[in-house]
């Protein structure tokens, strides 16, 4: 059985369906916080090939939580999502990325460690990277994060490196570029509360009553003035996670992969490609720079090709379609 932390948010979901798809039983960990309850009962009535989908409710901030998580299920393998992901916010309250995303996290490994568990899919990200010295970015690309959140990944995956060291206990980070799109059957989808993101955000635009769309800064040295991102795909990014567990349980040795398309385009671009998914003219307000946001961001994958086997195959415009069903559906 594999423990999924974080399981009832917006890539623990998805991530949760390419498990159940992929013939494993799930134990969801979740404090719903962020995640939704609703998400939680999508995920319990798929009833692929019988899995069983569990859920306990508890926080990682207390030990005992995540502890009793071990002593009552068999868990073989984690992937560990919950975390708090928002940049702008863990600049200005860093002390709660810190007790959440590290601290909750030592919680985990400690509980993994009691009770014998030894291997991790650990949910990492571009922001560990920092302002690019040059692109796309690989692997060997200087880690220097420029916010509270990329600071408290890359904690985690130096800690990472030392338990493996003492204890043996194996790790895969996975380091996400932008990740788009929902579920292709549209069960589930992203859905934060506020949103931040760029492509829900341009479809929330779309809606009657919905904020006009607003687009932050157009004057970045690229293609056309706005910033370029790396979107990658939900349910290819899911697939990859599927393989990292692959790997550790054919006895990988600790490791870490970008997860990216390679390709870069811009926001006006993935703007242009919401109108036309959309068949709308989505009213846009142009703004100032958000404070933080590098000009590019574009992966280097050829590590995760490689030496898992990845190959994401869906296109930005997969992704926005698929987005754009789930917001109908949040939107009804
Ligand atoms: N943007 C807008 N308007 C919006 C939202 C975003 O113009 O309403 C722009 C941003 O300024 C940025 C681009 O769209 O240029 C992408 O922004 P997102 O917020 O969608 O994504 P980020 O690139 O900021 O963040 C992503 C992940 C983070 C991760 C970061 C790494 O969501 O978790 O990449 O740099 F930390």
């Amino acid at each position: 059985m594999i423990l999924v932390t974080g399981g009832a948010g917006y890539i623990g979901s998805h991530n949760v369906i390419a498990l159940i798809e992929s013939g494993y039983d799930v134990v969801i960990f979740d404090n719903l916080e962020l995640g939704h309850l609703e998400t939680v009962e999508t995920l319990k009535s798929i009833q692929t090939k019988g899995k069983v989908v569990d859920f306990i409710k508890g926080d990682l901030q207390n030990f005992e939580d995540i502890n009793s998580v071990f002593k009552t299920h068999k868990i073989d393998a984690v992937i560990h999502f919950a975390a708090y992901s928002q940049v702008g916010e863990s600049v200005k309250n860093p002390q709660k990325y810190y007790f959440n995303n590290v601290y909750g996290t030592l919680n985990l490994l400690r509980a993994m460690l009691e009770n014998n568990v030894k291997k991790i899919v650990f949910s990492s990200t571009a922001a560990t990277y920092g302002e690019p010295v040059y692109v796309p970015i690989d692997e060997k690309h200087p880690q220097n994060p420029i916010n509270t959140y990329g600071k408290t990944k890359l904690m985690i995956e130096s800690i990472l490196d030392d338990y493996d060291k003492a204890y043996g206990l194996k790790s895969v980070r996975l380091r996400y570029f932008n990740v788009a799109g929902a579920d292709s059957l549209n069960r589930v989808g992203e859905w934060h509360e506020p949103e931040t993101h760029l492509i829900p955000n341009v479809l929330k635009s779309t809606f009657g009553g919905g904020k006009k769309f607003q687009m932050f800064g157009t004057d970045y040295d690229t293609k056309d003035g706005t910033c370029v991102r790396d979107y990658i795909n939900i349910e290819d990014l899911a697939k990859a996670h599927i393989l990292a567990l692959g790997y550790l349980e054919q006895g990988g040795e600790t490791n870490y992969f970008n997860l990216g398309t390679t390709e870069g385009n811009s926001v006006k671009e993935v703007f242009s490609t919401c109108e036309e998914v959309t068949e709308r003219e989505i009213p846009v307000d142009v703004m100032a720079r958000r404070e933080g946001d590098p000009a590019t961001l574009i992966a280097q994958n050829t590590k995760a090709k490689e030496i898992l086997g990845w190959i994401p195959e869906k296109s930005l415009k997969d992704s926005i379609k698929t987005a754009y069903a789930w917001e109908c559906k949040l939107n009804k």
